[in-house]
């Protein structure tokens, strides 16, 4: 962790969480992970011996965390036409109610603390089909729901909320639901071939909680955490140390966040962009705040010069890379009928084909490693519709597309391959592309009411980078302040 900046971001020192169903599986997990980044705690369970018995443990470890009795969570798996009544409501007091109503419960303190966090622990259940039980599923997905109407409902309260979706993972409620036969299926489905551990959950939603900055976009919770972690194995998860990284465009805004925050975590990182004055002034800089930052010129359009540029990042790295971040973009806005030949080129070849070459270059490189990661810059416009050029948004939704295609074609080399996609950053292509109406229509749109800044981007292309991130891929990321999930429930105060 490079200055004392960055390390004050990335904490949870003295901040207060309540974590439900904290005595096994993921609940005691996120308890560990929280209570490691100096969080304290509060758990319940419905095991008055095993709650005990934790808080035990919890002190030895020099943890603050305390315990009461409560019911938390389950699941009765079963076809629906078994599903009795008591079934049903068994599912909706356990899942839904609990979280609705704590979540009712914990507004005033959230409140009054003047920044809340809120972290629904779903299932990836409630976004795709999986047996075992579809009203289990139902109230999953009923929490995804839930994260989105708060998120934009109580924004203008200082409180954020999300939701995680996990998919298998091996705790003792998994070991209990999931006959050997749907296990072998679920396994052989996932690219990365095995269940989650419950700590890879826990690192999702000790970033996801709340950091020095109340105001902090939908995904800012950012800043994983050093100093104040407990011990060296919650370090090493959360580490980028002599992790070797292609970061391209990393002169100017978002980019240049990405190298400095990957820096910070102790990476040694290559750049690229077309000015070379400013290039060797940003390396200038990087050498004093003692970054190790290479750089060269490239136009990363230009096929050619990706595969001198890949030549370069060999011969600096020595045949091996840790990390991708595919980060050039640009934009000519305009609308769909003004569009020529050339700008239709000039998208392709600019966002997509460069990724996409830069990605197959990079492919040795990455699977000598043993354990890589691409990360891909796409965009909230390749999610849903924004007025800012219909091709540009295209390229975006097809990163998006390659993100998950590459996750399940290369995780067999060990490579994971996200997309982050962010809306309305603070960076010099946002002040020349975006003319004041369009800024002033957005804000309107997120609920965080604000633009985000290109750190709150980085901290969470850092996270996937990070072994803590190690269940994570396939993933779209949006950062983008809520804009996304706000059909028309916030009302704008323009
Ligand atoms: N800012 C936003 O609101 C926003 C929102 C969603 C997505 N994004 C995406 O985030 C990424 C970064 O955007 P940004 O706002 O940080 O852009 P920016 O402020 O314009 O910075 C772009 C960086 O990339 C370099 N670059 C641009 N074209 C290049 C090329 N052909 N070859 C090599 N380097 C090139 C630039 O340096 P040179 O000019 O010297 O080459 C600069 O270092 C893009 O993919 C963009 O689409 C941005």
């Amino acid at each position: 962790m490079a200055g004392a900046e960055q390390s004050h971001r990335w904490t949870l020192q003295a901040k207060t969480a309540l974590v439900t169903g904290g005595t096994k599986g993921l609940g005691h997990a996120i308890i560990e992970e929280l209570a490691g980044f100096g969080a304290i705690i509060h758990t319940c369970a419905r095991d008055k011996s095993q709650l005990n018995e934790c808080l035990s443990q919890w002190q030895k470890k020099g943890f603050q965390v305390t315990g009461s009795i409560n019911n938390v969570g389950g699941i009765r798996a079963k076809p629906t036409l078994d599903c009795t009544a008591d079934d049903f409501s068994f599912h909706i007091s356990t899942n839904l109610e609990s979280a609705f109503h704590l979540s009712q419960l914990s507004h005033p303190l959230f409140k009054a603390s003047g920044s809340g966090n809120i972290v629904f622990i779903s299932s990836i259940s409630g976004v795709v089909s999986l047996n075992p039980s579809s009203i289990y599923s139902a109230t999953k997905a009923a929490m995804n729901q839930l994260a989105r109407n708060l998120a934009c409902e109580w924004a203008s309260d200082g409180i954020r909320a999300n939701a995680v979706a996990p998919g298998v993972i091996a705790t003792p409620m998994a070991a209990s639901v999931y006959d050997d036969h749907f296990k072998k299926i679920a396994i052989a489905r996932k690219p990365l071939g095995r269940f989650g551990e419950p700590e890879e959950v826990a690192s999702v939603v000790a970033f996801l909680c709340p950091l020095e900055n109340p105001v902090s976009g939908l995904l800012d919770s950012r800043r994983a955490m050093a100093g104040a972690m407990a011990g060296a194995e919650q370090s090493q998860r959360w580490t980028l140390r002599a992790k070797t990284a292609l970061v391209t465009g990393g002169t100017k805004g978002i980019g240049h966040a990405i190298v400095e925050e990957l820096a910070g975590f102790g990476a040694i990182i290559h750049t690229c962009a077309r000015d070379e004055t400013q290039l060797n002034e940003c390396l200038s800089q990087w050498q004093k705040k003692g970054f190790q930052v290479t750089g060269s010129v490239c136009d990363a359009s230009s096929r050619t010069e990706r595969v001198k540029l890949m030549q370069t990042v060999s011969s600096v790295f020595g045949g091996k890379l840790d990390i991708l971040i595919n980060n050039v973009g640009a934009i000519r806005a305009k609308p769909t009928l003004d569009y020529t030949a050339d700008d239709f080129s000039f998208h392709i070849s600019t966002n997509l084909e460069s990724a996409f070459h830069l990605s197959q270059l990079s492919h040795p490189l990455l699977k000598a490693t043993g354990c890589g990661n691409i990360v891909f810059m796409s965009s909230i416009s390749g999610v849903v519709s924004l007025s800012i050029g219909s091709i540009y948004s295209a390229t975006k939704g097809a990163m998006n597309q390659l993100a998950r295609n590459l996750a399940c074609e290369w995780a067999s080399d060990g490579i994971k391959v996200n997309a982050v996609a962010p809306a309305v950053i603070a960076t010099p292509l946002a002040d020349a592309v975006y003319d004041d109406d369009f800024k002033k229509v957005v804000i309107a749109r997120k609920p965080l009411g604000r633009f985000g800044k290109p750190e709150e981007v980085a901290s969470v292309v850092a996270f996937l980078c990070m072994p803590a991130a190690s269940y994570i891929t396939g993933q779209t990321i949006c950062v983008d302040g809520g804009l996304s999930v706000n059909g028309f429930s916030y009302q704008p105060q323009v």
